[in-house]
């Protein structure tokens, strides 16, 4: 059976958007939806065919909300995704709307996060959450540690930046596999 369509909201490279994008066929459908209209993550979605929307710079949320609707888009996934989301959007998509997160949630919320952990050097890893109104406050589905505080010594944050992204495309990979 085919699983239910999916919106991936992006801002930029996609490389979280490419893991969907592979799994194609596995989806009723996928759109994509992007802040950005520079975003290399709609060059992934032309190339492999994937309808999407390019926002406004000031989002109307509303039609946003009304275009997923006639795509019949049952989820969201914020991958990358730079803009807030507004409280009255996130009520509509209550428990259908998901963020991809490159921390151990609840630490380190917001920008920054690998670096931030990083500079403390604390345990680094992934989060796929739900998305509450408070950022990156949404109860967990999913999180992995990619690199633990002890094996931070000697590692530059290039190193680490490389492990988190690996890390971020296998938690996509089995969000996709849990998503029915
Ligand atoms: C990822 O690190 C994600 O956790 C964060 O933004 C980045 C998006 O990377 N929210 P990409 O555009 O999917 O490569």
């Amino acid at each position: 059976m085919l699983k239910k369509p999916v919106a991936i909201f992006i801002s930029g490279f996609g490389s979280n958007l490419n893991v969907f994008l592979e799994r194609k066929d596995l989806f009723e459908s996928l759109f994509v939806v992007s802040s950005n209209h520079k975003a290399y993550g709609l060059k992934r979605a032309k190339r492999y065919l994937v309808p999407f929307a390019v926002l406004d710079p000031k989002i109307d949320w509303d039609q946003l909300d009304e275009r997923l609707h006639q795509h019949k888009i049952d989820t969201l996934f914020c991958a990358g995704f730079m803009k807030i989301i507004p409280a009255s959007f996130i009520e509509k998509w209550q428990g259908r709307l998901f963020n991809l997160h490159p921390s151990l949630l609840p630490k380190y919320k917001g920008l920054k996060a690998i670096e931030r952990a990083f500079e403390a050097q604390d345990d680094i890893g992934v989060t796929i959450h739900h998305v509450s109104a408070e950022v990156d406050s949404g109860a967990p589905v999913l999180q992995k540690v990619a690199v633990s505080k002890e094996n931070l010594p000697g590692l530059t944050l290039e190193e680490v930046r490389r492990q988190v992204q690996s890390l971020e495309h296998q938690l996509v990979a089995q969000w996709i596999d849990l998503f029915k």
